[in-house]
């Protein structure tokens, strides 16, 4: 049975974590509470009432809101690490003057509380690459980050100067069988087994040892419900917290993926998503986190690389 109370907006609901958030919401609130918007409709949403809205419409923002007396905004929408450095004018706009929008709502007390997720990229290639601390030097190379990096600024600022009840994660890349990712780094590690079981084969934008923090979906998703609804006191950081989950190189999760299917085959071919990957931590402290609000994850490699392999091939998603 839903719970009733809120009535929740997400923006960028369309995309890899909106549609698995969305589902995971309407399970919590009740569909018809849960309100996904986005550019386009998708056939997912014909439970919910979606709203087509672009993020940087204000005005349309603010109708919607009022029309279905929405208490909580999960705010998604936003161009990644690797489309932003080829749209870095186009991702700054999106990334920053979107979430004023959204911030100005709780501001104004037209909405209770803000989910806004940060990301790994704000750390750069002079932050310490192993174990990252939450505290530490950031100085990120990528318009993405950047953008990352003042967005945690401001829901900081928001909370302090005008207590918007604002909460945010640094997602690792994140890895799902339902939703397909969108302009990422570590997008590789989702296509790799859409390739796997299509071809047995896969050729990776970035090179062997190239280790990257990663999470599976599942994990995510909870980790977001968990810190929304964690009591207000608990959510001791403002900005963003760190989050943890597993770190693997493409060579380590390949090696993983040829325990099921031993034919695989895996090559390199590294792009420009090399730098922007080698400018990132290789893994993540997230102790605020747990000792903050209990998290813990759930997901190591061999779980991940079976859940995967199998309901890719379960629910016939293989693209
Ligand atoms: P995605 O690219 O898959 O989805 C983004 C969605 O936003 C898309 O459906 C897109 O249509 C929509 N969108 C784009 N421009 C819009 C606009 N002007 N108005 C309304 N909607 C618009 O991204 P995602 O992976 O689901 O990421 C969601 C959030 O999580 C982003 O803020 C991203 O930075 C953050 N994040 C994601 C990851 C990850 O690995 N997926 C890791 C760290 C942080
Ligand atoms: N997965 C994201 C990206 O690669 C990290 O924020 O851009």
């Amino acid at each position: 049975m839903a719970n009733t109370g809120e009535k929740v907006l997400i923006i960028g609901a369309g995309g890899q974590i909106g549609l698995e958030l969305t589902e995971n919401l309407s399970k919590i609130w009740g569909a018809s509470n849960v309100v996904p918007t986005d550019l386009k409709p998708t056939e997912s949403f014909k439970n919910n009432p979606f709203e087509q809205m672009d993020a940087l419409d204000k005005d349309a923002l603010f109708g919607i809101v009022k029309k279905h007396k929405i208490t909580q905004v999960y705010h998604l929408a936003a161009l990644l690490s690797a489309t932003g450095e080829q749209k870095p004018m186009s991702a700054w706009k999106l990334n920053m003057e979107s979430l004023f929008h959204v911030l100005d709502l709780a501001k104004e007390k037209y909405i209770k509380q803000v989910y806004w997720p940060s990301s790994i990229a704000v750390f750069g290639p002079t932050t310490p690459r192993e174990n990252t601390p939450q505290y530490t030097v950031m100085e990120p190379s990528t318009v993405y980050g950047i953008s990352k990096q003042a967005g945690e600024r401001w829901c900081e600022w928001y909370f302090q100067k005008h207590g918007v009840d604002a909460r945010s994660l640094r997602y690792p890349g994140l890895i799902g069988w339902k939703s397909a990712p969108g302009g990422g780094t570590t997008d590789y590690a989702v296509h790799i087994f859409h390739e796997a079981l299509k071809t047995a084969s896969y050729e990776c934008f970035l090179s062997e040892n190239t280790t990257l923090p990663m999470m599976h979906m599942e994990d995510a998703i909870r980790a977001t419900i968990e810190i929304m609804q964690a009591p207000a006191e608990k959510v001791k950081i403002r900005g963003s917290y760190n989050l943890s989950g597993i770190s693997f190189s493409p060579k380590e999760i390949a090696n993983e993926i040829k325990k099921h299917i031993p034919e695989f085959k895996i090559s390199y071919k590294p792009d420009f998503r090399q730098a922007i990957a080698d400018s990132w931590p290789k893994s993540i402290d997230d102790s605020r986190a747990r000792e903050d609000w209990g998290w813990k994850v759930k997901y190591d490699l061999p779980k991940l690389v079976e859940n995967m392999l199998v309901n890719l091939k379960e629910h016939n998603l293989v693209k």
